[in-house]
């Protein structure tokens, strides 16, 4: 099969994106990238390090001493921050509740698009995020905009965070911050969340994992060669 192949998965936050992305990286043998954690390892580095989003130097120099890598396992996404696994730590409340912010700087943007350009450069790739098929690839072969309805996506997000122990946050807050980043992600200035033009629409609110996985493969099968 040829190089660069790219599946891109844009949508709207806790509707599924990571869960089918992962399941195509492994039917296809294609890595898995989450370019959300990027955002989020960012963030949290900014709050560790009081950097002041607002003052552009600072932002520019910070992002200099940042290294994200990708460590696939079992099609598992892990991403380090300066060689810390901080996979945990960047899905809790504090970094949800900044990340939109930091993701709406240019400058920060600027240096992911980049990152991730270049790890589609050689590889065959399943990128999910908010940019993908729009400014990331916007030549992917096949590219999904996924969404579904608010309260079932705050439903799952909920049950995820208390499966993994998180029991501070109640559902309330959780729907909340979902809100609140959707409205904050389609309607910044830099690369604002938008469908692709050529993007297939994929509503996950009365299907299963399984069906939309089929459903994803078919229209895989439709665009890739052989
Ligand atoms: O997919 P996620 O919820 O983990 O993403 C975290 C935040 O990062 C989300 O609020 C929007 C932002 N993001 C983005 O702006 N562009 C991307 N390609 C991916 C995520």
């Amino acid at each position: 099969m040829r190089k660069n192949l790219v599946v891109a998965i844009d949508g709207y936050s806790s509707c599924g994106k990571s869960t089918l992305a992962k399941a195509l990286a492994k039917k296809l043998g294609f890595i898995y990238i989450d370019s959300g954690a990027m955002y989020r390892a960012v963030t949290l580095y900014f709050i560790r390090n009081h950097v002041d989003i607002n003052d552009p130097e600072a932002v520019k120099d910070a992002l200099q001493h940042i290294e994200l890598n990708f460590h696939s396992r079992d099609y598992q996404s892990h991403i380090t921050l300066n060689g810390e696994e901080v996979s945990e730590e960047i899905r809790q409340m504090p970094v949800s509740e900044a990340v939109s912010e930091v993701s709406a700087n240019k400058f920060v943007r600027k240096d992911m698009v980049k990152q991730q350009q270049r790890m589609g450069k050689s590889k065959n790739i399943v990128m999910d995020g908010r940019d993908i098929g729009t400014t990331v690839f916007p030549d992917a072969q096949v590219k999904f905009f996924m969404t579904a309805d608010p309260k079932i996506r705050a439903e799952r997000r909920f049950k995820e965070m208390q499966s993994k122990g998180d029991t501070s946050t109640s559902l309330e807050e959780v729907f909340e911050n979902l809100a609140h980043r959707d409205y904050a992600d389609t309607t910044r200035v830099e690369s604002p969340l938008t469908r692709a033009e050529d993007a297939v629409i994929l509503d996950n609110t009365e299907i299963t994992e399984a069906q939309q996985l089929e459903f994803a493969l078919e229209q895989v099968k439709l665009h890739f060669p052989e």
